[in-house]
């Protein structure tokens, strides 16, 4: 079998297995897809059709194919299970694309492409400790390279951001942090991370218990001042303001960052330009080139 065959890109048919909200905005979609969930790194991502092919099918004559939105929308993996054949995402409903994927039920077939994009290897992450921050659509990909790099053997420290609780893709536990930052023990986990022994500090913007307040920025740069035997690097993950911000505070600190971009996409396979962003060396496609950058080459505007 060829590389490309074994690792994809696969422009397959899956079947949604299961769709269940996460959230207050948000779903979590399973996918049956063995191609697909055999070969799935983190942060690698999927584009997916938001019409299933029932629907497309349903009419024999070409104007009753509903072809608004045409493009297929890009998501990232939260959970992969190659063993069953199956992959999770979990994405926000904000637009149209978004909206219709919800429509989705078990047994729906729809066409998926992946994965996409390139992946961060346990190796590229030189130091021990990783700190893991991220919010938004960037959290679901976040917890799976937490995962990948956790068994890898790296020590990780998720930081998480969101508006407010209910905004959060996951159930949150009471958990007792590993390495206490700000004068807290106790917060409140999510709670995938908490079963994996992760330490994870959340940060929302308005007051709760058991949370940091403020912006994603307040733990990290509690967390920038401990001591790391082995070192200690970021990886961001999360909408570009906020991986902007993270990438500045890295640099004034002088720690390793990496970063995994979001941009608009059009063709996700290389051809439109659309997901073009700047970096030191010229213009650069997320889709291909990216989405994991190193920070520093990156033009930020
Ligand atoms: C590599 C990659 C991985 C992603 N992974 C996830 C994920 O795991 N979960 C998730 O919820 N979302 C993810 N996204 C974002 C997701 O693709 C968009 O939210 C989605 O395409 C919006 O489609 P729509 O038709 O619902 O919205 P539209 O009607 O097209 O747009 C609605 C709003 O969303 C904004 N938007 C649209 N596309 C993007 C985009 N690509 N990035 C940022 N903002 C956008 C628009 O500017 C607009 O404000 C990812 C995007 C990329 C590029
Ligand atoms: S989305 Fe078309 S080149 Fe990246």
């Amino acid at each position: 079998m060829s590389e490309r065959k074994r690792t994809g890109p696969f422009d397959i048919i899956a079947t949604v297995v299961a769709q269940e909200p996460a959230g207050s905005a948000a779903y979590r979609l399973t996918l049956d897809c063995p191609e697909i969930a055999r070969c799935a790194k983190p942060p690698q991502f999927f584009t997916i059709s938001c019409h299933a092919l029932s629907q497309i099918h349903a009419g024999a004559d070409a104007d009753s194919v509903p072809l608004d939105p045409i493009l297929r929308r890009p998501l990232g993996f939260y959970r992969v299970r190659p063993d069953k054949g199956e992959f999770d995402t979990i994405y926000q409903v904000v637009g149209r694309g978004t909206g219709m994927l919800t429509l989705l039920k078990p047994g729906d077939r729809v066409r998926v492409l992946g994965p996409l994009g390139k992946n961060i290897n346990p190796k590229d992450i030189r130091s021990r400790t990783a700190l893991l921050v991220g919010g938004g659509a960037g959290l679901p990909p976040l917890c799976y390279l937490s995962e990948a790099l956790q068994d890898a053997g790296k020590e990780i420290i998720v930081i998480a951001g969101a508006r407010y609780r209910e905004l959060l893709i996951a159930p949150t536990v009471s958990r007792r942090l590993k390495r206490p930052v700000g004068g807290r023990k106790d917060v409140q986990s999510l709670e995938p991370l908490a079963q994996r022994d992760i330490d994870c500090a959340i940060a929302l913007e308005r007051h709760e218990e058991g949370f940091f307040e403020g912006l994603i920025t307040a733990p990290l740069e509690e967390y920038l001042e401990l001591d790391y035997e082995g070192g200690v690097e970021i990886v961001a993950c999360g909408p570009p303001p906020m991986v902007r911000v993270i990438a500045k505070l890295a640099e004034k600190k002088s720690v390793k960052c990496t970063v995994v971009m979001e941009s608009r996409m059009g063709c996700a396979i290389g051809a439109c330009q659309t997901c073009v962003i700047k970096t030191t060396s010229g213009y650069r496609r997320v889709c291909v080139e990216g989405p994991v950058f190193d920070a520093k080459d990156i033009v930020w505007e």
